[in-house]
């Protein structure tokens, strides 16, 4: 896809990252998690990538705490515009956002996800199997993003996923 930009949204943004949320998903749950985060002040960084006409996708990054540390990540949702899906909008707003994490310091990035997409990225269920929290099984995916981070613990997840 040519000239595709990836910057911080706006809250100008926020009327078409709902939308867009809404349309990807199906559901609007998901563009009400991105809303909660915001104003709970949860989010770390909300991404959008657009070209030269409108915005196709969007990332969002949010605080995990383990053992009440505020040391980890959480990543979700993340959507493409359901006309542009396979064209590496996704991949590219992970990467992105990941290199974004790592640089802040965030220890891991946690999600609940496609068993059979994440693992690219080096998303691995076994790690996210060594931490305590809402979410378990193949689904729940970790990647380690700096040294020095837990090893283990229990993970908690901001207000706005409710768990
Ligand atoms: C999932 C999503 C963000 C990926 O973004 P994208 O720009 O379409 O994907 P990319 O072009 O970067 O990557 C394409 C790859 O993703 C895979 N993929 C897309 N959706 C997938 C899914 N639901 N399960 C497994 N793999 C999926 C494709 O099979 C393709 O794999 P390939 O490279 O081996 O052919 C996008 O398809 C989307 O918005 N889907 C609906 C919302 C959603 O499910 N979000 C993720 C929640 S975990």
């Amino acid at each position: 896809m040519n000239n595709l930009w990836i910057r911080p949204a706006t809250e100008d943004d926020a009327a078409i990252i709902t939308e867009l949320n809404d349309a990807a998903f199906g559901t609007p749950e998901e563009a009400q998690i991105v809303t909660q985060l915001a104003m709970d002040g949860d989010s770390l960084a909300s991404l959008v990538a657009h070209d030269d006409r409108r915005i196709l996708g969007h990332i969002q990054f949010f605080r995990i705490w383990v053992d009440g540390a505020d040391v980890a990540c959480g990543l979700g949702p993340v959507s493409a515009h359901p006309d542009v899906q396979g064209r590496g909008i996704g991949s590219g707003l992970i990467r992105f956002g990941l290199t974004l994490m790592e640089g802040a310091g965030r220890s891991h990035c946690f999600l609940l996800g496609h068993k059979d997409y994440y693992p690219r990225f080096g998303f691995s269920a076994e790690l996210a199997a060594e931490f305590g929290g809402p979410w378990s099984g193949p689904h729940f995916m970790a990647l380690k993003l700096n040294e020095n981070g837990p090893t283990s613990g229990t993970l908690k997840y901001p207000a706005a996923f409710g768990a």
